[in-house]
């Protein structure tokens, strides 16, 4: 099923052009913002009679004589000075019902006529060092947008950059070698239990000991000049620190495997030749004794031009140069149509410049788009940015295994009846669920207040509220089973369908409205969207509900409503399960 918003877009702009007899017109059609308008309103009338000097009105009135839509909605309204209401046609929301019924797969949304090939570069943690709440973000709202993509039929290929080639690694080395050698060739998983441990037993001596600090400063030397030895034992490193995050995305459920992995260390060969590249073609320069890149448009706050340093005086190169021969490996070696990068907003000058920088340097050209997906950070009780009490950086680990104990006691007292193990994974969907749809029904670049009351809330737009939205529809049909009602059956029997209350219509309308919520949530890679959605959904199931009965309703009523029931779960499932990546129990 095409999405609405699209063919009235169409047909408006076919509309328009012949009433002006004008070519390149385009109207933007809007979900109403009232229901009492319609359903949908055209805009881009006024700008079109100021372009043909005419009165907007009769314009509207002309490209409403020239507009058929009589298949979708009911005669169009021209109000106030030439927008043009739409209210969708009672047969043709039934028919849309329908149409989901047959699609259990995909509901109807239809994929996208525009397939791309899209990179999205998230996560990307610092490895060597515990994933810490400002990972969640990028995580999480990166693992969605990748989700509603492959969903409208986007080839999807996710990234994650992590860093595991910074000096710190010399550190490590030199602390893995004098204090494990031993483990360090063959026993190492043993002796290193936990990661994050180590490194900050590494990092005091550092701190501490000169001698220690001067061996590790030897040591990054040895480990870029690629020593098998040292080689062998920061990889040793990099794979305990990887087998401490896929638990966690693993609990997040985030889809990420080590096939995506192509962290710092994987572009390091290349980069001297990213730096050779620019200097030959006459963009990089020395300055100070470091090669810097001077992309038009960047000043500092003195108003000099602002440097993008691709290589220090010592001869390292930086987080840039990195990115740079990302850049032309996505595009030349996994032919990427569209990179996205999901990462905080205090990298957002960074992207520019070396976005800016790969386009002087011919490694992208108009084919290629490139988008820095940005978002606020996560901020404690007392505004200021999450940290517990000691002023540390709050674990991720712990941040959910908190959410999944709190939330095993909303459980207890919601559910008393249901065995141990049932609670037991009722409280890890609804914890982990819990701490994934705060973040993602707040705006993306917004900072938000992490509170465990309010995303655990069962009331408001909270994942519980949702997830028990779920489980209620599921019961109904629970029930119906008990009463020896057959609902499949009931269910694949319909063939028409028998819509008539307000509210029965109202969840109607909304119902078939799911794929523009997806494809306006992933234009503009706001997961909000899908949240606002869903609890909207859910606001109208009950509303629904309440005025209709559903399994004691007439035999000529029944099927409708029990399809409306079915629908609803189906969505809800879906936008939870599919697109955010929060289960969905059956009971609660
Ligand atoms: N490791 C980086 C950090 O923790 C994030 C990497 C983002 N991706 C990139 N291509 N630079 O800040």
């Amino acid at each position: 099923m095409k999405l609405i918003l699209d063919i009235l877009e169409q047909r408006i702009s076919d509309a328009m052009v012949k009433a002006s007899g004008q070519g390149g017109c385009a109207a933007i059609v809007k979900p109403a913002v009232d229901a009492k308008f319609g359903d949908y309103q055209a805009n881009g009338v006024m700008a079109l009679a100021k372009q043909l000097k005419t009165n907007p009105r009769q314009l509207a009135e002309k490209i409403v004589s020239n507009l058929d839509v009589s298949d979708i909605c009911e005669q169009p309204q021209i109000a106030g000075p030439g927008f043009i209401n739409l209210r969708l046609k009672p047969e043709f929301i039934a028919n849309a019902l329908l149409e989901i019924k047959k699609d259990t797969e995909n509901l109807a949304v239809e994929k996208t006529n525009k397939a791309e090939r899209i990179v999205v570069d998230f996560s990307g943690p610092n490895i060597a060092k515990q994933m810490h709440v400002g990972h969640l973000r990028s995580t999480i709202i990166g693992d969605c947008i990748c989700r509603m993509l492959k969903f409208m039929g986007h080839e999807v290929i996710p990234q994650n950059h992590i860093g595991d080639w910074g000096t710190q690694f010399g550190m490590l080395v030199q602390h893995l070698l004098e204090t494990r050698i031993g483990a360090a060739f063959g026993e190492t998983q043993a002796s290193v239990s936990d990661m994050e441990e180590f490194y900050r037993e590494a990092k005091k001596r550092y701190d501490t000991d000169e001698k220690f600090a001067a061996a590790s400063r030897d040591c990054v030397v040895k480990l870029h000049n690629h020593e098998p030895q040292i080689l062998s034992l920061w990889r040793n490193i990099v794979n305990l620190s990887l087998q401490e995050i896929y638990p966690k995305y693993e609990l997040l459920n985030v889809n990420l495997s080590p096939e995506d992995v192509r962290g710092e260390s994987f572009y390091n060969p290349k980069l001297s030749e990213v730096v050779n590249e620019l200097k030959q073609k006459g963009l990089a320069k020395e300055s100070q004794g470091a090669v810097c890149v001077f992309p038009e448009g960047f000043k500092n706050k003195d108003g000099e031009p602002l440097p993008l340093i691709v290589q220090k005086s010592d001869g390292a190169f930086l987080y840039a140069t990195t990115d740079l021969a990302a850049i032309r490996y996505r595009v030349n070696e996994l032919k990427a149509d569209r990179i996205i990068y999901v990462t905080d907003l205090r990298q957002g000058l960074h992207f520019e410049m070396v976005f800016k920088v790969a386009k002087m340097a011919g490694w992208t050209d108009d084919k290629v788009k490139l988008q820095h997906i940005t978002f606020g950070s996560v901020l404690g009780e007392d505004g200021k940015p999450l940290k517990t009490r000691s002023g540390e950086n709050v674990k991720l680990k712990e941040l959910l295994d908190e959410a999944v104990t709190r939330a095993r006691k909303v459980v207890d007292e919601k559910n008393p009846e249901l065995s141990e193990s049932q609670r037991d994974n009722i409280a890890n969907a609804v914890g982990i669920g819990a701490v994934k749809y705060a973040d993602y029904s707040n705006n993306r670049t917004s900072d938000y207040i992490f509170s465990f009351d309010k995303m655990l809330a069962m009331e408001g737009n909270t994942a519980p509220y949702m997830q028990y939205a779920y489980a209620r529809v599921r019961s109904i049909e629970r029930k119906a089973a008990k009463s020896e009602l057959d609902i499949q059956a009931e269910l694949a029997g319909i063939e028409t369908l028998n819509l008539t209350e307000p509210t029965e219509f109202d969840l109607a309308r909304h119902l078939i409205r799911y794929g523009e919520a997806i494809y306006s949530a992933a234009a503009d890679f706001r997961p909000n969207f899908i949240t606002g959605y869903l609890y909207e959904l859910a606001q109208k199931f009950s509303a629904f509900y309440t005025e209709c009965p559903v399994l004691k309703a007439d035999k000529d009523k029944r099927p409708t409503r029990l399809l409306l029931c079915d629908l609803t779960a189906r969505t809800i499932q879906h936008g939870l399960q599919y697109v955010l990546g929060i289960e969905t129990p059956e009971q609660m």
